[in-house]
């Protein structure tokens, strides 16, 4: 914990939305008691435009025989409408998003109302194929303005979609299928990042052939890169001619507060990734709230979140809140060192872009490449910029700040999580002086508790497992298919508290530091990857027996994997097996299941009871191989010795 703090500048504090007083009463009032609560949500729901207004605000009970969370329980609305009729009115040929393609020389500019017609002819396409409120679609994209549109058209016919992120392997789009019993299906015939191909459409051919992926009836493919794809005559169609000579009205599903928008499935620290359900009224009340606060937002701002649309900070920040305030919302396909790492800052200059909200690794990979690249752009529009996703280090902190932001920049790392819908902490910019690496505040309606291992809420500075004892508008419901898991998950381990998975510190001042995960979940480049799930992906591999993967320090990335293998007898340790190794997880999950480190060892670390002492294979990871901490409960305390051998000599 740095304590050095930088002040925010006066000329921003000047025109900033929110002042340190106001934040404090404000804040003061969203926790104070049920009734102030309510008061507080109530009137941040009038920033929606309500069918039925509700007239009850919350409705929160974390104790596990009478649990319930249920927010504008009788409100009724539309999402899309929120986010593209009612700026048609005002402001129709403002920009809603803008595009910006792989290659430098594409971009495409689509207003409101341009997006608003897109969305209501797929809507009515979706509805023609049979598509109704309640139905699942999964989305499988790039980083096309059909992956909005395409939400947004779910949006406005009350079908529940679930985002696939474009760089999960055709096994995982398959599971995902699977356990949504999805309808349809929309991809495009292939991605392009960098130059390079993914093969989308193949992928999801390849997930179609999976048992139990029989619900999908269409397959709708974008038509992005033109290479040719197999296309199966009655189940797959062109988008483009799907949409072509649809009306550009299509009349809006009248939706409950409390009915599904999105499943969103993420990665969990036992078995399968879980599909995070989250609701309409509270989610997109949340949305918009935070992302004003948070962002400071003004009617002129070009705002660009550079997270991709499969991940929960490209649905709330990149899309819905964004879209529902009016701002307009900057989209990149493709990746920040094409054609050079001067990318980002030249797509700042050229759409003058005003906020820039990213993600550590991104950060850390561009400051590795030096300050030249970001200084061929001159940024001047800049005025604010955000972190997102994992604990940012100083020192890609201060880089952040003094090179990108010119020093001028205040920036709001916000902490939150799939689960959470928005975000939960940040500093306000003009709220507080920040400190690099904490995410310092809770935003209103938070109440942020850090607990010991027994549960026991500790006062004053301190350090422990970080839980929330309020509830929020955004919060999820349940885990698709598997409540009884959702309530096990996050709110049995602390009575009364939705626990969060992360660590957190709180300094003298309040203010808080998240240390993250504490539970069996690593943070990879900022993505979630459960250690189970990557451990059965590796010993479905027939060269491996046994297989303990545990997070290790990974200069860009944050956290690498490192995976310790036992193989079965009679193989052989080689590095082709290793390479054939990484090769199988990667196709297993995606490519962003990479594993760093690989050591075929004779011998796990286990307790007497059979358990894996992953703290101990952490250690070894990270390279300390002193100092182990405690080896009582060992079964076999030789296997260390073997171990640290085994791990120096890189086998
Ligand atoms: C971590 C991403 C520190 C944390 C929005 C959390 C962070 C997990 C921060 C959720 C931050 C996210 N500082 N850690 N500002 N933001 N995290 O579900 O461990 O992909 O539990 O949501 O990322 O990741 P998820």
């Amino acid at each position: 914990m740095t304590q050095k703090s930088f002040p925010i500048s006066a000329e921003f504090m000047a025109a900033a939305n929110t002042t340190p007083d106001k934040y404090v009463t404000d804040y003061q009032q969203s926790i104070e008691s049920p009734e102030a609560i309510d008061a507080f949500w109530a009137k941040r729901a009038e920033l929606i435009d309500w069918i039925k207004k509700p007239t009850k605000v919350s409705n929160v009970n974390y104790d596990l025989d009478d649990f319930r969370i249920k927010w504008f329980e009788d409100g009724e609305l539309n999402i899309s409408v929120n986010c593209l009729d009612r700026h048609l009115e005002e402001n129709p040929y403002k920009p809603a998003i803008i595009w910006e393609g792989d290659h430098p020389s594409l971009h495409k500019i689509i207003s409101f109302k341009e997006l608003h017609e897109a969305v209501c002819r797929l809507g009515n396409s979706l509805r023609k194929l049979g598509v109704v409120k309640g139905d699942r679609v999964t989305l499988y994209m790039p980083m096309i303005p059909e992956a909005m549109v395409a939400m947004l058209a779910c949006a406005r016919i009350g079908a529940v979609h679930s985002v696939v992120f474009g760089g999960f392997s055709a096994e995982s789009l398959g599971n995902r299928l699977i356990d949504s019993r999805s309808k349809v299906v929309i991809t495009a015939d292939e991605g392009l990042r960098g130059g390079k191909h993914t093969p989308l459409k193949a992928n999801v051919d390849h997930a179609l052939d999976m048992d139990g992926t029989e619900s999908v009836e269409k397959v709708i493919v974008v038509h992005r890169t033109g290479n040719s794809i197999p296309m199966s005559g009655r189940r797959d169609v062109w988008y483009h001619n799907l949409v072509d000579g649809q009306s550009e009205i299509c009349e809006p599903e009248v939706m409950n507060a409390e009915d599904p928008l999105f499943l969103l499935y993420t990665s969990g620290s036992t078995g399968k990734p879980k599909g995070v359900v989250h609701t309409t009224g509270g989610y997109i009340t949340y949305a918009i709230s935070t992302f004003r606060d948070v962002f400071d937002i003004k009617e002129d701002d070009v705002y660009w979140c550079t997270a991709d649309v499969g991940w929960i900070t490209g649905h709330t920040y990149s899309t819905y809140a964004p879209l529902a305030n009016g701002t307009t919302t900057v989209m990149f396909e493709g990746v920040p060192e094409h054609p050079t790492w001067a990318r980002i800052g030249h797509i700042i200059d050229k759409h003058d872009v005003t906020i820039l909200y990213t993600a550590p690794t991104a950060i850390r990979a561009m400051m590795k490449e030096g300050d030249a690249f970001v200084r061929e752009s001159d940024r001047s529009s800049l005025r604010l910029l955000g972190s997102v996703g994992e604990p940012i280090n100083p020192e890609a902190w201060d880089w952040y700040y003094n090179v990108v932001g010119d020093g001028k920049c205040p920036i709001v790392d916000t902490w939150w999580q799939t689960e959470t819908g928005g975000i939960l902490m940040a500093p306000i910019p003009g709220t507080v002086d920040l400190k690099p690496g904490a995410a310092m505040t809770p935003l209103y309606g938070v109440k942020p508790e850090i607990v010991d291992s027994d549960g026991a809420i500790l006062e004053g500075p301190a350090e422990g497992n970080l839980v929330i004892s309020s509830g929020w508008p955004g919060q999820m419901r349940t885990i698709y298919n598997d409540h009884p898991r959702f309530l096990k998950t996050y709110f049995s381990d602390y009575p009364g508290h939705y626990f969060t998975g992360d660590g957190a510190q709180r300094d003298e001042d309040g203010h808080y530091w998240i240390t993250g995960r504490v539970d069996d979940v690593l943070n990879v480049a900022g993505h979630r990857l459960g250690t189970a799930e990557i451990e059965s992906a590796v010993v479905a591999h027939p060269a491996t027996a046994e297989a303990a993967i545990v997070g290790m320090p990974h200069e860009i990335r944050g956290t690498g994997i490192c995976a310790f293998i036992i193989l079965k007898s009679g193989e052989e340790k080689t590095d082709d097996l290793k390479a054939e190794l990484k090769r199988h997880v990667r196709a297993e999950i995606g490519p962003i299941a990479t594993l760093d480190a690989i050591y075929m060892v004779d011998a796990l670390p286990k307790t007497r009871s059979g358990k894996i002492m992953r703290r101990i294979l952490r250690n070894l990871a990270a390279g300390q191989y002193v100092g182990l901490g405690d080896l009582s409960t060992l079964a076999d305390s030789s296997v260390i010795n073997d171990l640290v051998e085994e791990v120096k000599a890189g086998r």
